[in-house]
């Protein structure tokens, strides 16, 4: 296994440049599974969790070519309806194939996804849906068995929570669905928003894009000429390099980046006592003069995403006062508290808010990442700790952040992967 070792304190300085989203790419992919035509998506980030899509999508019979961030995908091929165990236990997005495959096959087995470190995660939200959608959906041996032979039809959902995966997935489905669908009380993120962009761009009549309120024409069962396209650039790796910037102190470019997904974060950067300034697609930040501390509830799109959490409360240590974070997402996303506090941060955690004492003087410690976005906030630490930090189970962070330390190395940090 691999392990990041990182010298600190260290200074940044330079530019960076921001990979495709990740969550935005994984829906995309599942929604070529709707089209009969080979498809060409630009500035994929290769990361681990689209490598494992990919596999998904090639056991069920799609050919690709990923090079240079370009991949080449065609799904005409596809007649396999079996999302594997062995797949989806590592990634719970595969489900984003259960609403593409149903519609366009009548049919899927799709394994749960079970378990996740942050926290329950249920998907009765996506299947309700599909049973609205007239699918029937029964739970075997730990799959998924949904069956419309006649094809999906539109539906009225009121979705009872929002849910990113869950709209994106019921998008896709009412899509190739007969008749209209509206969907209330949808995800507005953004990666929901391109995905909805590529369905009108590709001859899906759909209304409502980037509101809470979906309208979708579905084809009744044909498959879709779908446009080219290229990913949307990834506002949670650009929000980890601005926090970057912040907790070291120094001034960092961040290229490719969509300013307007980021809003929420930098006016709690700003709140903080940074200085973000933006052109149409690049943000440069100044870092405080002594950051102050902040206040934070996690909530859905334009609210601050529970995805920068992890790299906030990193942030929080290193600012003078007591800092709160609130997660209202998820039940378990406080896992990196007591690798933060290896580090000597002071955080009190009383059920779904963490409250953050600072400034603290951080020290170099063997530490091990948790999940995804806790990895990252580790990594920020360990910039401003005194001396070595090692980061284990580095797993985590592959999954979403393309080439981390050497994006983290040419910014000037002292990081080098190493294997146990
Ligand atoms: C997506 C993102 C993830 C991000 C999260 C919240 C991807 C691949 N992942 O995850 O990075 O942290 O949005 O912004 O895009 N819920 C239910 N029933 C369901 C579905 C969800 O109760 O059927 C609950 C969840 O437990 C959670 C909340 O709804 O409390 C939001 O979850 P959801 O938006 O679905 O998260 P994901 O789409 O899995």
């Amino acid at each position: 296994m691999n392990y990041l070792r990182i010298q600190g304190p260290t200074k940044l300085s330079g530019t960076v440049t921001i990979s495709g989203a990740k969550n935005a790419a994984l829906p995309l992919i599942t929604l070529t599974l709707l089209g009969h035509n080979p498809i060409t998506m630009s500035n994929v980030p290769e990361v681990a969790d689209i490598k494992t899509l990919l596999k998904l999508l090639s056991n069920l019979g799609a050919s690709y070519t990923l090079e240079n961030h370009v991949l080449k995908i065609d799904t005409s091929t596809v007649n396999n309806t079996m999302a594997n165990y062995d797949i989806v236990k590592t990634m719970r997005a595969s489900i984003l194939v259960l609403g593409p495959l149903l519609a366009r096959f009548g049919h899927c087995e799709v394994s749960l996804p079970g378990g996740c470190a942050i926290g329950q995660r249920p998907i009765d939200l996506h299947l309700k849906a599909m049973e609205a959608m007239g699918a029937t959906i029964t739970i075997h041996a730990g799959y998924v068995h949904a069956v419309a032979p006649k094809g999906l039809k539109g539906a009225h959902i009121i979705f009872d929570k929002i849910t990113v995966t869950g709209t994106a997935n019921v998008v896709m489905a009412a899509a190739l669905a007969h008749g209209k669908s509206v969907l209330v009380n949808c995800a507005k993120e953004p990666e929901v928003v391109q995905l909805c962009e590529i369905l009108r761009n590709s001859g899906i009549d759909i209304t409502g894009i980037g509101t809470s309120e979906l309208t979708i024409v579905g084809t009744g069962g044909k498959t879709i000429d779908m446009v080219d396209f290229e990913v949307i650039p990834d506002r949670i790796e650009a929000g980890t390099y601005m926090c970057a910037a912040a907790i070291t102190d120094s001034i960092v470019t961040l290229e490719r980046v969509r300013p307007d997904h980021l809003d929420a974060v930098t006016a709690k950067l700003e709140q903080m006592g940074c200085r973000v300034e933006c052109s149409e697609n690049t943000m440069t930040v100044y870092p405080a003069t002594e950051l102050k501390h902040v206040n934070i509830v996690t909530q859905e799109y334009p609210a601050f995403p529970t995805d920068m959490q992890a790299q906030f409360m990193a942030l929080a240590i290193r600012a003078k006062g007591a800092s709160t974070i609130d997660e209202r997402l998820f039940e378990n996303r406080f896992m990196h508290v007591s690798e933060l506090q290896r580090l000597g941060a002071n955080i009190k955690l009383s059920g779904h808010v963490a409250t953050v004492i600072g400034p603290c003087e951080l020290a170099g410690a063997d530490v091990m990442a948790t999940d995804l976005r806790a990895s990252s906030a580790l990594v920020l630490a360990a910039m401003a700790a005194e001396g070595t930090t090692n980061v284990h189970r580095i797993y985590h962070l592959d999954r979403g952040y393309e080439n981390l330390e050497e994006k983290l190395r040419t910014l000037g940090a002292q990081i080098e992967r190493l294997q146990e």
